[in-house]
């Protein structure tokens, strides 16, 4: 009797430590390994129009060439528009046959030109006669010690990372609202999530995303609209090479030693599509141990601030001990 009661006691510890496991070998939550195994593939986006910000290079560009595999009809938006073009081709070859000149519309936008957003959309429309998912990836990384930080650099980011895609997304709502259908997904980061030392600014907008696309979502379930938040940790990309750092537009150096290892780009890309595929809430991913130091932070919320404060951990980060 004595030993069924400790058995079941035991229970939830090996669940965690299962948990625990999991985080430490697989690249992502563990709602996103079930849905690669039961969910809907990719595949079922097929024929949908969807919009990407940020195509011409990284995660966006990479997930340009998963839908276009599958057979989406695309619009690739970021300012470089000879990339833009290049990856448009290769969209072309990757999905072999199915996709016309037509069914990937190049379409270079800036962003924080908020002014334009509303005539891009009805471009899109003019072209496709319906936007399906919206996906808001064009984002930059910034990096410097806080009380280093101008404010104009934080302005910088957030209308970029924050303002940009709100102002994009409600400019494409009122078409969605119309049909009763529809999926905003949104790039944000695990920075979004957990506080990343030495990055205020880009971890700020990445958490000021939650805050907008969480009331979005909930505000539209109604009209049949869903919310994807993805949430990477590190990834091959142009990210660190277009960082910016304390100063408006000077550019970050030594970047190749912040990140030792880094997910591949179509992993990430992969991961990305999977979880708009199946209209998931919000999905973390990351090569390990990033998800496990997440769900550290989030979880055990007041423990992990105190080990903030701890030599071990200021030793990893590069910070001063506590005096
Ligand atoms: N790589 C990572 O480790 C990582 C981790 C977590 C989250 N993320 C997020 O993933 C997203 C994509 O980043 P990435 O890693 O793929 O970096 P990337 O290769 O630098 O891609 C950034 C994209 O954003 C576009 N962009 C930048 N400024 C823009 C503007 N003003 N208007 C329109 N487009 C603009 C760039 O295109 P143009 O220069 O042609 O405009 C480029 O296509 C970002 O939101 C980033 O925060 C990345």
């Amino acid at each position: 009797m004595c030993l069924g009661l400790v058995c079941i006691g035991l229970y939830p510890f090996l669940l965690l430590a299962l948990l625990m496991f999991f985080m430490c070998v697989y690249d992502a939550d563990i709602n996103v390994f079930v849905r690669s195994l039961w969910g809907k593939p990719i595949e079922s986006l097929s024929g949908k129009v969807v919009w990407i910000t940020g195509a011409s290079s990284g995660i966006g560009e990479h997930i340009a060439y998963q839908l276009a595999s599958v057979g989406c009809k695309l619009v690739l938006s970021a300012r470089r528009k000879e990339e833009l073009e290049r990856v448009k081709q290769t969209c072309l070859m990757t999905n072999r046959g199915t996709l016309s000149d037509d069914d990937i519309l190049v379409l270079p936008l800036d962003i924080i030109k908020f002014e334009s957003h509303k005539s891009a959309v009805k471009q899109v429309l003019d072209h496709f006669k319906k936007i399906d998912i919206l996906i808001n990836n064009a984002g930059r990384f910034q990096q410097a010690w806080w009380t280093d930080i101008d404010l104009e650099v934080d302005r910088h980011i957030f209308e970029l990372n924050v303002l940009g895609p709100v102002s994009l997304t409600q400019a494409v709502l009122p078409h969605m609202i119309e049909r009763k259908a529809g999926q905003i997904a949104v790039m944000s980061s695990l920075a979004g999530i957990t506080a990343a030392p030495g990055s205020r600014s880009y971890c700020g907008s990445k958490h000021a995303l939650h805050g907008y696309y969480d009331v979005l979502r909930f505000e539209l379930c109604a009209h049949n609209i869903d919310v994807t938040i993805i949430c990477p940790g590190p990834v091959k990309s142009e990210l660190l090479t277009n960082a910016v750092t304390g100063k408006k537009e000077e550019p970050l150096k030594n970047h190749s030693k912040i990140f030792r290892k880094q997910m591949s780009t179509e992993r990430c890309a992969y991961l990305s599509c999977l979880a708009i595929a199946n209209r998931m809430y919000e999905v973390w991913i990351s090569i390990p141990p990033f998800v496990l130091f997440t769900f550290g932070m989030t979880y055990l919320a007041t423990f992990s601030k105190w080990m903030c404060t701890t030599p071990c951990i200021r030793r990893f980060f590069n910070l001063p001990k506590r005096k």
